[in-house]
């Protein structure tokens, strides 16, 4: 049998395995190996494909991360909703530490990373207006309300390049604009995902205050490791629920991504 999952999850620092019992899927892509091996069992009656974001022993720091052949290799294995849980810094006083935010839009500022599968030949532009699957979102806000999480449905996720923290004035910038929240990994995996109409949603931790939020004092990388630790059992949690919770059709927008559009490769 053909091992398959319609549901990828792609795991955060600290999130490095959900599946008990799964099979170990090593792929290659044109892209090259995916972070680490992907593995594929079953939550409940849904069969979901994992795959540790940073590599098992986090090995790839933010920007080095393998983003096109992680999508791919989920694509390949039948993966069409992909669940993003992730570390994320706070720009607003008043959401601390082990809050979830599933943001509804993102921000990029990340530079020289590769963020598209059509640099070959002929041009391909997907719409990204909104990045985030909006029957995803409202999942995993419904799964985190009821799994007693202080939940923030919306936001702005702003990706910076890292691997270092923001300054306090980049930080005070971020949150002076209006923004919610700030990591380093979420883009280009957003718009990767939209580029093989892949539904995808984030689901934000925040670890800490950024730098210019007036309770943070700075943060520091064993900070966000330490904090993630602490809260991975109540993450693998969470994701599980928003699995089961998963529409077993689609009927949003994210599958129709790539109609009318002339690609220059067959997708996975
Ligand atoms: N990941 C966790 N906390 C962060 C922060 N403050 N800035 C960027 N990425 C983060």
């Amino acid at each position: 049998m053909v091992t398959s999952a319609p549901i990828g999850v792609i795991g955060g620092s600290g999130l490095y395995s959900l599946l008990d019992d799964a099979e170990e899927v090593e792929l290659t892509t044109p892209y090259g190996p995916p972070s680490d091996v992907v593995t594929v069992g079953r939550i409940g009656s849904r069969s979901v494909a994992f795959v540790p974001r940073h590599g098992r022993d986090h090995r790839f720091p933010p920007h080095r991360i393998p983003y096109r052949a992680n999508l791919w290799a989920l694509r390949s294995l039948g993966v069409r909703q992909v669940l993003a849980p992730n570390a994320v810094g706070s720009l607003r006083p008043e959401h601390g530490p082990g809050v979830i935010v599933v943001p509804d839009q993102l921000v990029d500022r990340t530079s020289g990373r590769v963020q598209t599968y059509y640099d070959t030949s002929g041009a391909v532009h997907v719409s990204f207006a909104d990045p985030y699957c909006p029957s995803g979102r409202a999942v995993a806000v419904a799964s985190a309300r009821a799994g007693g999480w202080e939940t923030v449905d919306g936001g702005t996720l702003v990706v910076i390049e890292g691997p270092r923290f923001s300054t306090r004035a980049e930080s005070r910038w971020f949150a002076a604009n209006g923004w919610t929240i700030v990591g380093m990994t979420g883009f280009p995996e957003a718009v990767l995902a939209r580029e093989l109409a892949l539904c995808y949603t984030p689901l934000s931790l925040v670890t800490d205050h950024d730098a210019g939020v007036e309770a943070g004092e700075g943060v520091t990388h064993e900070e966000v490791l330490e904090f993630f630790a602490q809260n991975v059992t109540r993450m693998r949690t969470l994701v599980a629920d928003a699995v089961r919770s998963l529409p077993t059709d689609r009927t949003c927008p994210c599958r129709s991504a790539l109609d009318g559009l002339k690609l220059p490769f067959e997708l996975p």
